[in-house]
């Protein structure tokens, strides 16, 4: 619209003559804002800005591709991709406590994050670190409220709070709605734009007992097929979030094809809310549960069953670590 391509021009004008002719430096996730902050701070400064997608293998299916490629394509953006699957699956061998995944994942995010830094400051100085702080965030970190405190906690994926950059925050005065619009201003892949949150730590807290390739795997599949049918059912939008949480620790027995099996269940977590400190369980119809249900035990090996958390919050987190 013409008032979001003035909002998203006066803010690459704002970029530009903050950074003048300096360098910067962005870390992508693969969500909505840090993809919005780099493609305004792209346009502002070209290939000034290096951007750094580090791909600790815990992002759902397709979702490192669109980073990679179509984000890529769509922006021009420089980008670092570093494949940091090993490294983090290594770390987080034989954790199951889930503050303690939490902890090491942003840990080796925040390693691996600095040793591309130095990388890209060997071609000289970088002043300048590109955030997508959004409005709510910062009147949250000024309210001094319990709020602030739960998302400093969950700010896992985040960067260490780094003296030695200034801080370019061009979405600090957008809501989310406002941030989606800009991104389909800038062309960005719409899975992007419209991506529902996803936790920084991502699939690793979705796995509840030991993180392990098979299992992120498994998880993946499933999740996917729940995206998939949520989004044909044209729900995507409606519901606040989706997780698929694999019990890895818990088995069952079941009946697929030819005999009896001892698999996993997964469960799905469809919740409704405005901004995730409450959140009810979304009333998806029947006949989605079902197809969803039907394709995870078919094509998912090693799952044979899948149950729907019916728990608000409070008393129950929307993840379920
Ligand atoms: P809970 O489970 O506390 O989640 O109801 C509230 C919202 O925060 C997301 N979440 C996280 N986001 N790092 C993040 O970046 C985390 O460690 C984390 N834990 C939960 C969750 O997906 C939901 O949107």
């Amino acid at each position: 619209s013409w008032t979001m391509l003035n909002i998203v021009e006066e803010s690459v004008e704002a970029v530009r003559r903050q950074v003048g002719g300096g360098r910067a430096i962005c870390a992508l996730s693969g969500g909505v804002d840090s993809a919005v902050a780099a493609a305004i701070v792209q346009r502002a400064i070209g290939d000034r800005l290096t951007c750094v997608f580090v791909d600790h293998g815990l992002l759902r299916k397709g979702e490192a591709e669109q980073v990679e490629r179509d984000f890529v394509a769509a922006t021009g953006v420089k980008l670092r991709v570093v494949d940091a699957a090993d490294r983090f699956l290594k770390a987080l061998d034989g954790v199951t406590d889930p503050e303690e995944k939490r902890k090491i994942i942003g840990r080796e995010f925040i390693r691996v994050f600095e040793d591309e830094q130095r990388a890209i400051m060997a071609d000289g100085p970088v002043d300048f670190l590109v955030q997508g702080t959004l409005y709510p965030d910062v009147v949250e970190s000024g309210g001094g409220t319990g709020t602030a405190n739960i998302k400093s906690h969950h700010n896992v994926g985040g960067l260490p709070e780094d003296l030695q950059f200034t801080l370019v925050e061009p979405l600090r005065t957008l809501f989310k709605d406002e941030v989606r619009r800009a991104g389909e201003e800038l062309g960005l892949p719409s899975a992007m734009v419209w991506r529902q949150p996803f936790p920084g730590p991502g699939l690793g807290i979705r796995i509840i007992g030991e993180v392990t390739r098979e299992r992120l795997d498994l998880l993946r599949e499933a999740d996917a097929i729940a995206r998939e049918e949520l989004s044909r059912a044209g729900l995507d939008r409606e519901i606040w979030q989706c997780p698929v949480v694999l019990l890895a620790d818990v088995r069952s027995v079941g009946v697929q094809g030819d005999g009896r099996t001892y698999g996993h269940p997964v469960v799905l977590r469809p919740v409704s809310s405005e901004d995730a400190m409450t959140a009810d369980w979304s009333r998806v119809p029947y006949d989605v549960l079902s197809r969803i249900s039907t394709r995870i035990t078919n094509e998912v090996r090693d799952v044979n069953r899948v149950v729907l958390d019916v728990t608000s919050k409070p008393p129950g987190t929307i993840e379920w670590e």
